[in-house]
């Protein structure tokens, strides 16, 4: 039997839409690797992971708060290289993930990868250029981190971003995104601060998950502290798999949850048959 069409598709993604049943959307107070287990193969379009980065410290903000200690190196890529085993087998053959770190693991986690998907696999390496923080008088300051984009296949679903363009010529157009992403992180005075530590944007998740979940589609974070991958899939009307072993994260990404509707232009470009 032929697969329906969605008129509102753009050509080159329209035979990634996969017609397996959607997952239902969910979030529990466990390990990434229970989570994952629990899941078939080849069920989900987007893994977006924003693990603990390896840091050696107690990450917390007010009573909010998560370990990020690990006894050294080897033992945090033990530690993450299993989940990510185990991840790999979930995605869609048209799926792709998008592991968010910063420079300390970084160019260990790209040969962890190298090795789980092959070379031939990896997509981009994303910059996300945040601004804010201090500086150093003993080396330039640190001001971004680092997103691995590898699809499962070479047939993965990818729509570019459009953003305003910068130049004088292209003033009030949009452009492609490139690999650099410019969205501001969260000030203390942002609406959308929940006071969990090491929030993201919503906007870096919108941005993500328009790029490469198609509508409809199942978007996962295993470590999704206080929801923001998961809120954003929900208002972009994707489905959302989200687990924390930190149930403080889990209360505070249910409440976040509860107050987001999902976007009606959303429902015009993905109502289809
Ligand atoms: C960098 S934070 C995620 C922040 C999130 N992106 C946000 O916007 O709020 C990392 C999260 O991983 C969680 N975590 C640590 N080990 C975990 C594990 N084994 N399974 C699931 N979550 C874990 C921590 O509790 C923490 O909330």
């Amino acid at each position: 039997m032929s697969t329906p069409r969605c008129p509102h598709q753009p050509p080159r993604a329209r035979h990634l839409i996969s017609t397996a049943p959607p997952l239902q959307s969910t979030l529990r107070t466990c390990d990434w690797l229970k989570l994952a287990r629990s899941l078939p193969d080849g069920c989900l379009d987007l893994i977006y992971v924003d693990p603990p980065f390896n840091t050696g410290v107690r990450k917390s903000l007010r009573a909010a708060g998560y370990d990020d200690r690990w006894p050294d190196l080897p033992a945090y890529l033990d530690w993450i290289g299993l989940r990510l085993a185990e991840s790999r087998r979930l995605l869609k053959d048209s799926g792709s993930l998008l592991l968010h770190c910063d420079w300390r693991a970084v160019h260990h986690l790209r040969l962890l990868l190298d090795e789980l998907f092959t070379p031939d696999r990896f997509v981009n390496h994303l910059v996300w250029r945040y601004g804010l923080g201090g500086s150093s008088p003993r080396r330039f300051a640190r001001k971004h981190d680092d997103i691995l984009f590898y699809s499962k296949t070479k047939q993965y679903f990818f729509e570019p971003p459009l953003i305003p363009a910068e130049s004088q010529r292209l003033a009030g157009q949009m452009k492609k995104a490139t690999d650099v992403l410019d969205v501001p992180s969260l000030n203390n005075m942002a609406t959308e601060r929940s006071g969990y530590p090491t929030q993201k944007p919503e906007a870096l998740l919108r941005l993500l998950i328009q790029a490469a979940c198609p509508p409809a589609g199942a978007v996962a974070d295993f470590c999704c502290g206080s929801g923001t991958t998961l809120v954003a899939a929900k208002r972009l009307g994707r489905h959302y798999l989200g687990c924390d072993t930190n149930p403080a994260a889990v209360k505070i990404a249910r409440a976040r949850l509860r107050r987001t509707t999902t976007e009606e232009s959303v429902f015009e470009s993905t109502d289809c048959p």
